[in-house]
């Protein structure tokens, strides 16, 4: 695996492949690697002939209370694993490589609408960040494809919506998600926990379960659905932004006969944000 930290040095590589008419996969992440990123890895695998990931700790999408400066940093780790893996390249750029321009200067990539609700009433400008980012990366790196977690189920979709309306031509790829034993979501954000957050943090999960298995016996009462999952998160602990069943497409709020929906959360433990969701298909 050749590890490369500037733009000009992956553009090369890549050209290289290119002429070899091999296609490339990438799976952009901020590092921190746990088993669910290297899920993402393996079904690159099955889609390209060559995989690249990208290392990058996006200041943008931090908000300034956030965790941008705390967020774990585990290269030398991440490195070993990828390569082991079977990864062709690492891109681990810094942040004036990515944002070489002034910060009020900077070119930015909004999606309207989807990126304001939900996780985006909260995090008001985080959305405007990742698709900065992604949209720069994918510049750079020129994939075929890239697979990108279904835990981030807001962020993927606004991902794709990106894509279908710049007409970038990248093939978007959802890996599922990988969970702890308990249930629990992966996620870099679960070492923030103490014990006794670690212990009732499965309860996130637990509860979009039992909303889906009241929707596919029946229940249509989406309100009262959403208000019972946010009264269970409050009793085991957690601070939730929401609790909320969308149409599984555009995210918006579903119709009575909506057939393919999503149950996604957002919740505070402690001072981690978890965030989960569970696809139903009535
Ligand atoms: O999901 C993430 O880790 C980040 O939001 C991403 C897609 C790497 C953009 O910084």
């Amino acid at each position: 695996m050749k590890t490369i930290h500037e733009i000009s040095g992956v553009r090369d590589i890549i050209r290289n492949w290119r002429r070899d008419g091999e296609s490339l996969a990438v799976i952009l992440t901020m590092g921190n690697l746990h088993k669910g990123h290297m899920s993402l890895v393996s079904l690159a695998h099955e889609h390209a002939e060559k995989v690249a990931v990208s290392i990058f700790v996006n200041p943008t999408q931090f908000g300034p209370n956030e965790d941008f400066e705390n967020y774990p940093r585990t290269l030398a780790n991440d490195k070993r694993r990828l390569s082991r893996a079977g990864v062709d390249l690492l891109f681990v750029p810094g942040v004036e490589e990515i944002y070489p321009e002034a910060q009020e200067n900077r070119t930015g990539v909004v999606v309207p609408g989807l990126s304001e609700i939900l996780c985006g009433e909260t995090r008001t400008d985080h959305f405007e960040g990742v698709t900065s980012v992604v949209s720069r990366l994918f510049h750079i790196l020129q994939p075929d494809v890239a697979v990108f977690g279904q835990k981030d189920y807001q962020q993927l979709a606004i991902v794709r919506r990106m894509v279908a309306d710049l007409h970038m031509g990248i093939e978007i790829i959802a890996g599922q998600t990988s969970r702890e034993k308990d249930g629990l979501a992966m996620s870099s954000r679960n070492q923030y926990l103490s014990e006794d957050e670690r212990a009732a943090a499965p309860e996130l999960f637990r509860a979009l379960k039992l909303c889906r298995e009241q929707l596919t016996s029946g229940s249509t009462d989406f309100a009262a659905l959403e208000k019972e999952g946010l009264a269970s998160l409050r009793q085991a602990g957690f601070k939730p932004d929401y609790f909320s069943i969308r149409q599984a497409g555009d995210l918006s709020v579903p119709k009575p006969d909506s057939r393919y929906l999503v149950v996604l959360a957002a919740a505070r433990l402690g001072k981690a944000r978890l965030i989960d969701n569970v696809l139903v298909e009535l």
